[in-house]
């Protein structure tokens, strides 16, 4: 069983992949911790995924939520973890293990995935060719991160180890997610989309344009770079720093 969070695609690709070489079924986390659909029994052998972006060094809040109410059934199956970035996870295997252990659950082995960057707040979006690129290396990246898995390794051991540091970028997480910071321009349509695929219902249509009707986000970045007008802005920089979305993702619609 897969289970993956994910705002723009990478994380959802991430965890097809992994399920298909397996034959393993893939969850998605918001998905279920809306439904309440939060037990999990294995097969025979069966091993348990998490697949999900890291956040300013650490975990999104879903997964952080998901980990906390996810029952498992079996009493220590092997669990593995790929974690997606733009270039570093930082803490996000340590806050991971500490997560999961405090519900139970030993995380056996963490796998970071580099793949394109989708905190257009802060960074331009990749162009389409470094977006090939990127993807073309986390293609190869994954193969290997799928034979650590069949062998049932410990993950990559290389994690930061800057609590100090670590302790502020969570602090930023914090302040990033007040949805304070989003706005709408007149190019909205008002067709929905961000209302529909918010993981954690914090938007509404309100007279056909979006409001945030919660103070905190999960800033999974998913309204944002999924509008298709490009409406939704947040910050100052937004406006000229383009939107990426996983093209797996972008042909689905
Ligand atoms: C709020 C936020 C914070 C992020 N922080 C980091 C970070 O600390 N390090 C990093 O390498 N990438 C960071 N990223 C980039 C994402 O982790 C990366 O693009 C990820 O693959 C996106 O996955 P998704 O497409 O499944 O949502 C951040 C993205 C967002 C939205
Ligand atoms: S996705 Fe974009 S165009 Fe559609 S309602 Fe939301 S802001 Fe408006
Ligand atoms: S409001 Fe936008 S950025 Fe925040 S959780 Fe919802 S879709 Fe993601």
């Amino acid at each position: 069983m897969i289970y993956y969070f994910t705002g723009t695609g990478n994380s959802q690709a991430a965890a097809r992949f992994f399920a298909e070489q397996m034959g393993e079924e893939t969850v998605d986390m918001a998905v279920a911790l809306k439904k309440r659909e939060l037990s999990c029994r294995l097969g025979e052998g069966e091993t348990l995924g998490l697949v999900f972006p890291v956040y300013y060094w650490g975990l999104p809040t879903v997964v952080v939520n998901f980990l906390s109410k996810l029952k498992l059934s079996e009493e220590s199956p092997y669990v593995w973890a790929v974690v997606t970035c733009g270039s570093s996870i930082g803490a996000a295997d340590r806050q991971l293990k500490s997560v999961a252990a405090r519900n139970g659950i030993q995380v056996n082995a963490v796998y970071p995935l580099v793949m394109p960057d989708n905190f257009v707040p802060m960074f331009r979006a990749p162009g389409e060719e470094k977006v090939k690129e990127i993807l073309k290396k986390a293609d190869g990246r994954m193969e290997e991160i799928l034979s650590g898995i069949r062998t049932r390794d410990g993950g990559d051991q290389s994690g930061f180890r800057g609590l100090a540091l670590s302790a502020s970028m969570q602090a930023l997480y914090r302040n990033g997610r007040k949805t304070s910071h989003f706005s709408v321009d007149p190019s909205c349509v008002g067709c929905g989309l961000c209302e529909t695929i918010c993981p954690v219902s914090a938007i509404r249509l309100v007279d056909g344009r979006p409001e945030w009707k919660k103070e905190q986000c999960a800033l999974c970045m998913g309204c944002l770079n999924r509008c298709p007008k490009q409406a939704i802005q947040y910050g100052k920089r937004t406006r000229k720093n383009g939107r990426y979305v996983h093209p797996g993702m972008a042909a689905e619609g």
